[in-house]
């Protein structure tokens, strides 16, 4: 099924020219189209609320203190499958788990911490429309079909 998704790739990506160009050419060799793209930085109240789900998680403080602490790349990702297609490209959110099983992701090459782990990406459809629109509120999601048949 032709899905959208959101992607963040985060400050430490955008700080580094080399490899954001590294992952954008890698999202487009995998045959993902960017619908819409932007980049910006996220205010600490924004961050918070992007991440509220894990306001009771011990890390929740340091992750949004390292999303607002520089710029961010959004895109908005068209693909067959797409929500799970780039979560698996990049990989485990947990540094450990990309040592022993994910080594080939984007994750495990460049992530640093459970935090500085290079990207994010929606869980689900339900997710993703939310998450989109989180970033993209002039998007207009029953769109979705305009994207869908660029693929052919
Ligand atoms: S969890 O533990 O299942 O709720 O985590 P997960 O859903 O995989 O991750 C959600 C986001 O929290 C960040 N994260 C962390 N930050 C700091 N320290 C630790 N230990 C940590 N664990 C998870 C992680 O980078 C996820 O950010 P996104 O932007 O969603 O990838």
């Amino acid at each position: 099924m032709f899905q959208l998704t959101l992607c963040i790739l985060k400050p430490d990506v955008v700080r580094s020219p080399r490899l954001f160009n590294e992952i954008i050419q890698l999202i487009l060799q995998r045959q993902f189209i960017f619908v819409k793209s932007k980049r910006l930085q996220l205010s600490r109240e924004r961050a918070g609320e992007f991440y509220q789900e894990h306001q009771q998680n011990f890390f929740y403080s340091r992750l949004v203190h390292y999303m607002s602490c520089g710029p961010i790349s959004c895109h908005i990702l068209g693909r067959e499958n797409a929500i799970q297609e780039w979560r698996s490209i990049l990989g485990p959110t947990k540094v450990f788990k990309t040592i022993f099983e994910a080594q080939d992701t984007i994750r495990g090459q460049h992530g640093v911490t459970d935090t500085r782990n290079c990207g994010h990406g929606s869980d689900s459809i339900a997710t993703a429309q939310r998450e989109i629109g989180f970033f993209f509120p002039e998007f207009d999601m029953k769109s979705i079909s305009k994207y869908e048949n660029l693929l052919v």
